[in-house]
């Protein structure tokens, strides 16, 4: 079949990639994409966001599959242009996809369900809202209802601080509508892991797990990011841990969406604590992580194509996901000044072919000439494979060592929390 992969980051590269090395799928275009993800997918120059110029494209080309990438057009309801047009997506609708978009929607639905997640409440009015946080006092979390490209939540240690997160979001406009409602929540102690699901409406198949580094800095320090690195499997997430999950968190929420009249199609992400009281949800995607999927998609066993299809056509089976018995590691490159800023055109040096046991997802180069220069916040996921996370962690960093630009920053202690 033919296959289109929408969006152009290093998750749609992992995609792409292991998309077109899957026998079912024959084609594989990306649109966008990114110049490195030629080897793996034809470039399409349109933007997602004409969809009629890109139905066009669809049914002209006779693709068989669109596999939606980003939250951003799934919460704009590109699944639903694309349902219409008889295309077959791998992708909630823009009501599902509400579950990423809405904090306020995810966080009802958890409860009216009683999906483990932090006791919380909803304010407009900052008065009300600075009311609750002395009430209940800090460490205490403030997030943004809606998409704000994982700067909306603030982590607070004290009540000054919630209180300033509040005036930012609601009086300050940070946001703007995306932050004219927050969620004020309790704050969770635990370790954190990243579950992935593959779903068709009603069956969900649980992806291995995985462990994110959102902080910038070693030791989990400074600003949160889009994710500094990645590891899987995360032995956090024991298989007693990951069933229980399955059973109080994921079912539960793909049956809750179905019954609302908004059945959920695609890759349902749980960020997950393990809190002494056992999994709770940290916050849903409606999408794959990044860098998750680069993680996680090495170690798939079995078909995506056809996983992927599967999903979109409600014929989803478990025995359709098979896992190796392996580990992988990601090592974001990112670039000076990231998450504040980011620096673009800083030409990338050294090698970044892909080995058997190491892979390069481009997150945000682009290409001048014959060399790859910076182009965005993340730049590279250097990925390593291996029989045991030691392995792959080795090879990550191997691999890191010989690659260099301008204010390159990363992680050195990816997978650190594995070995305690
Ligand atoms: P989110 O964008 O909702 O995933 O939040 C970003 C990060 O903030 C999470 O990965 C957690 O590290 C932290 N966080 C969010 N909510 C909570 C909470 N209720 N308790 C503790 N930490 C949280
Ligand atoms: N890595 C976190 C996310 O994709 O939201």
């Amino acid at each position: 079949m033919k296959v289109c992969v929408i969006g152009n980051g290093g998750r749609e590269h992992a995609i792409a990639w292991r998309l077109s090395i899957s026998p079912s799928v024959e084609k594989v275009y990306a649109v966008p994409g990114s110049a490195a993800m030629k080897n793996c997918a034809e470039l399409v120059g349109i933007d997602w966001c004409h969809t009629d110029h890109l139905i066009r494209f669809l049914k002209d080309n006779k693709v068989d599959l669109v596999v939606v990438g980003p939250e951003a057009p799934l919460v704009a309801g590109l699944a639903d242009a694309l349902h219409e047009a008889g295309i077959p997506v791998f992708g909630p609708s823009k009501a599902a996809a509400q579950l990423e978009g809405s904090k306020v929607f995810a966080k009802d639905l958890m409860k009216k369900y009683n999906i483990p997640t932090a006791a919380y409440g909803v304010f407009s009015n900052v008065d009300e809202a600075k009311q609750f946080i002395a009430k209940t006092g800090a460490p205490i979390v403030v997030k943004a209802d809606g998409l704000a490209a994982g700067k909306g939540v603030v982590v607070a240690m004290t009540v000054e601080e919630a209180n300033a997160a509040v005036d930012d979001m609601l009086s300050g406009n940070r946001f703007g509508e995306a932050g004219s409602t927050v969620v004020i929540e309790e704050f969770m102690v635990g370790e954190e892991a990243s579950l992935l699901a593959f779903v068709d409406g009603k069956t969900v198949v649980p992806m291995i797990a995985s462990q994110d580094h959102k902080r910038i800095f070693d030791g989990d320090k400074g600003p949160n990011t889009g994710g500094m690195g990645t590891y899987a499997p995360a032995p956090v997430l024991t298989d007693v841990l990951r069933d229980e999950a399955m059973k109080t968190i994921l079912e539960p929420m793909v049956a809750a969406m179905a019954k609302e009249g908004m059945p959920y199609v695609g890759c349902l992400y749980a960020g997950l604590m393990i809190t002494n009281e056992g999994p709770k949800v940290v916050e849903f995607n409606a999408r794959f992580g990044d860098p998750e999927t680069q993680v996680v998609l090495p170690l798939l066993e079995g078909d995506l194509g056809q996983i992927m299809m599967a999903c979109a056509t409600g014929t989803l089976q478990p025995n359709m996901v098979k896992w190796k018995d392996s580990s992988a590691a990601c090592v974001i490159l990112a670039s000076k000044g990231y998450p504040e800023t980011s620096s673009k055109g800083d030409v990338i040096l050294g090698e970044l072919v892909q080995y058997d046991t190491s892979i390069i997802f481009h997150s945000g180069t682009k290409l001048e000439g014959d060399h790859y220069v910076t182009n965005g916040g993340r730049v590279l996921g250097v990925v390593g494979l291996g029989k045991d996370l030691r392995t792959a962690l080795d090879r990550a960093y191997e691999r890191v060592d010989h690659i260099t630009f301008k204010g390159m920053q990363y992680r050195k202690d990816i997978g650190a929390k594995a070995f305690k």
